[in-house]
């Protein structure tokens, strides 16, 4: 006997999108969409594959999305391709590559998913998806903020509470190698007690040491310099522009001078947007300005900021169930062949009206797809049995109330000219005061229209119904 084949699991890390989770992401992705669009941020789709020496280069050589947490491979052709870790890099490379800078500013927005090699705990996953923005050619401070703004507008938008900005500069060129000195004499006096990483990475990059969460780095990072006391004459200026636009916006956030990120392409504006609920992976959010690393990919002096948002971790601090719709609209309960022909052709119409109808597949009997209907979440059911189809009628059932009520059938051709949602709420939620403006519909259009207006009902002057096929 042949052994049964073994079951194949989900890589680690990676995971299955379901209903009604998958209903949220929707919501999510089509909040951002507005939101960004509102700014001006159009969308950009780059490929998830890279050349692994663009993110080695953008992302920083000693970062540990570089060091160790990249899917590289080397492909049939032998060249060394990078599943992204991250958006920037690829929307930075596209930029120079199609030569929009000859175009001038950019607004770009993507989502999609990433990919590190990380241990996956709650809100870390190996592939994870971000929102992602980038503003390329806006040197000035009020894009900084903006893009702060935005977030919290999203953040709001989706109903997500409880989340604090921080906000920090981590200086330019002119004035960072000072700070950076300074930061590793401080840290070359406490070596001993940093954790093996660190006292690697001290000389390379001492800032990575600031986010560190061993217990004895946390307590050294504590009492570490910090930038601000080095800041140039530019670098606080921009900064304090950038909170001057913020408080004009009304948007709250912390100055966090400890605030530092894992990537090394930023200077100047940087940001987290911290989640109180969501334990260890706290950031849902994080970005900020690079002034450089279009010119150190190889395109021209270009100032940009931007910043992702971690959707994942967005979307534990929604309730999925607040999303999505539970069940169908109406659920076709047909018994009998002719019967379940004209009730197809009903449910086609409805569906094309843009409702969502569902039908028993098989003539089970009326119990069978009752229990069907309510196993669904219909809101409502209609009946179609053939007796009732020779008297012309058609049997409604409001699943929440249990009330039913049996009407004179529409025609196919009136279904079609009607709203089907106006449809089936005429004749399933407000069916007895919808009944007598049906009536009036069809013998007092005048009645009709006061009556409409009455209900609030905006398409109520689009329905004529014609009882006869
Ligand atoms: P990042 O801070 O590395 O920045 O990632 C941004 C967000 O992605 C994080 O705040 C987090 O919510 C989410 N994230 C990161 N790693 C994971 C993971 N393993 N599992 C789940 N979520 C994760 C960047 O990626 C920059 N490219 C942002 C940026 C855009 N800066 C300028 N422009």
């Amino acid at each position: 006997m042949a052994a049964k084949p073994t079951k194949i699991a989900a890589v680690r890390g990676m995971k299955d999108l379901l209903p009604p989770e998958s209903d949220l992401w929707r919501f999510m992705e089509e909040a951002a969409r507005l939101t960004f669009g509102t700014y001006g941020y159009r969308e950009i789709r780059t490929p998830v594959l890279e050349r692994t020496e663009l993110f080695a280069r953008a992302m920083g050589a000693t970062t540990d999305v570089v060091q160790k947490e990249m899917y590289t491979f080397t492909d049939r052709a032998g060249d060394s391709l990078t599943l992204r870790p991250e958006a920037t890099a690829g929307v930075c490379r596209a930029f120079i590559e199609q030569g929009l800078y000859s175009q001038g500013q950019f607004k770009f927005f993507t989502l999609g998913p990433m990919f590190r090699h990380e241990r996956p705990q709650k809100g870390r996953f190996r592939q994870f998806t971000q929102f992602n923005v980038e503003a390329l050619g806006f040197a000035e401070p009020m894009i900084d903020a903006e893009q702060i703004v935005m977030l919290a507008q999203l953040l709001d938008r989706l109903g997500v509470a409880n989340v604090e900005i921080h906000l920090n500069s981590l200086g330019d060129d002119q004035c960072r190698p000072q700070y950076k000195a300074a930061l590793i004499v401080y840290l070359e006096q406490h070596g001993a007690r940093l954790c093996d990483d660190c006292r690697r990475r001290m000389r390379e990059n001492p800032l990575r040491v600031l986010d560190c969460k061993a217990e004895g780095c946390k307590q050294i990072a504590e009492q570490a310099p910090t930038i601000s006391a080095h800041w140039c004459d530019d670098c606080r200026a921009h900064f304090e522009e950038v909170q001057e636009f913020l408080e004009a916006a009304g948007v709250k956030y912390t100055v966090d001078p400890r605030l530092v990120r894992g990537l090394d392409y930023y200077t100047r504006t940087t940001f987290e947007a911290l989640a109180g609920d969501l334990g260890a992976q706290n950031a849902v959010a994080g970005g900020g300005r690079y002034d450089n690393l279009i010119k150190e990919l190889g395109g021209p002096d270009t100032p940009a900021t931007g910043f992702a948002v971690g959707v994942d971790r967005l979307s534990l601090l929604i309730d999925a169930k607040r999303f999505g719709q539970s069940g169908p609209d109406l659920f076709f309960v047909a018994v009998g062949p002719q019967a379940r022909r004209r009730a197809f052709a009903e449910v086609v119409v409805l569906r094309e009206g843009g409702l969502w109808v569902e039908m028993s597949s098989a003539d089970t009997g009326l119990n069978s797809q009752l229990k069907r209907a309510n196993k669904l979440g219909a809101a409502r059911v209609v009946f179609r049995m053939e007796d009732e189809l020779d008297r012309g009628v058609i049997t409604f059932k409001d699943m929440d109330t249990g009330h039913q009520e049996e009407v004179l059938a529409p025609s196919l051709g009136s279904m079609k000219n009607l709203d089907p949602v106006l449809w089936s709420n005429a004749y399933c939620a407000e069916m007895v005061l919808m009944r007598s403006l049906f009536d009036d519909a069809v013998n007092d259009p005048s009645a009709f229209e006061q009556k409409a207006k009455r209900l609030d009902n905006p398409m109520g002057k689009r329905m004529k119904i014609d009882h006869q096929d």
